[in-house]
């Protein structure tokens, strides 16, 4: 099966609507889609980050659009109004998400129950939100933002992990039935980029990235029109390798080399 998708020639005037724009990778994607003179709608909690970010457009070039996307009613108002103003949207690029480190000993239900709202049940209800209009005009991106870390178990990730593992398979099948409908689905999974959500890590992380080379990555795939976004390549493919590899063989290479 041909896994070409429609891509992007320009940015310029595109309709994007940007989730979790008020920080790390979703910010750094943000300002280079302003930079490029796209049509900006951006989403988060923090209202005067979003004002922020807003300023750096020209009048009438962003729209802030506070939410919270663990409230649906949320998301729904604020697609409303992108319609509103911009009669449709182009690309949905949700980044938005919360990384709670867990393991058994302090493995908390709340905690757990929290990821998945933001994490899982967030980019859900975007989806739900804009997929009847693209649908009906046979056009559109979607582009969420999963991590390498929902490829295979690993350690501090009991409810991260699981929670990216649900968007690696979400896209998937979104893929299934909208590549045929014309629609484009854009699975983005970083390593280790250096953002508020990493600063918590104790641990030396590998092949570390900077916010602005994963915008720009994220970007770049989107624009060739790419199902499967990830990087930095030293270390996505390397990922990919080990959720290959039988179960002793996996674990073990854990064990030995993953210290935390
Ligand atoms: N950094 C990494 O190494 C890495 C690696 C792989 C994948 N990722 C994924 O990349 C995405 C962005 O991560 P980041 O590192 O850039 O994190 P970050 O700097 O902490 O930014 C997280 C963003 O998500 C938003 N957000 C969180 N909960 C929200 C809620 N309930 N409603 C609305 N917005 C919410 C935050 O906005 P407000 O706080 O203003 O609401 C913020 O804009 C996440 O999905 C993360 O899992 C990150």
């Amino acid at each position: 099966m041909s896994m070409q998708q429609p891509g992007i020639t320009q940015f310029t005037g595109l309709r994007v609507w940007v989730i979790g724009a008020t920080s790390g990778i979703g910010e750094a994607c943000a300002k280079t889609l302003i930079t490029a003179g796209a049509r900006v709608a951006l989403s988060g909690r923090r209202f005067e980050r979003l004002e922020t970010l807003c300023a750096l457009g020209q009048v009438n070039q962003c729209l802030s659009l506070p939410l919270d996307v663990t409230k649906a009613e949320q998301i729904d108002l604020a697609y409303q109004a992108i319609v509103r103003a911009w009669h449709g949207l182009d690309l949905l690029l949700f980044v938005s998400g919360i990384y709670i480190p867990l393991r058994a000993d302090n493995f908390a239900l709340a905690a757990a129950e929290q990821t998945v709202q933001a994490n899982v049940l967030g980019p859900m209800r975007a989806v739900a939100a804009v997929l009847p209009d693209m649908l009906e005009q046979h056009a559109g991106h979607i582009a969420i933002v999963g991590s390498v870390a929902g490829y295979s178990g690993l350690p501090k990730a009991l409810a991260y992990g699981p929670s990216k593992a649900a968007m690696i398979n979400f896209c998937e099948a979104l893929f299934y039935d909208l590549q045929p409908r014309g629609l484009s689905v854009h699975m983005i999974s970083p390593g280790f980029v250096e953002t508020p959500a990493t600063a918590q890590n104790d641990f030396v992380m590998p092949a570390l990235i900077s916010p602005e080379t994963a915008a720009q990555e994220i970007l770049a795939g989107i624009q060739q029109g790419k199902f499967d976004i990830h990087f930095p390549k030293r270390f996505s493919r390397f990922l990919k390798f080990l959720r290959l590899l039988p179960y002793p063989i996996y674990f073990w290479i854990l064990r030995h080399f993953v210290k935390i």
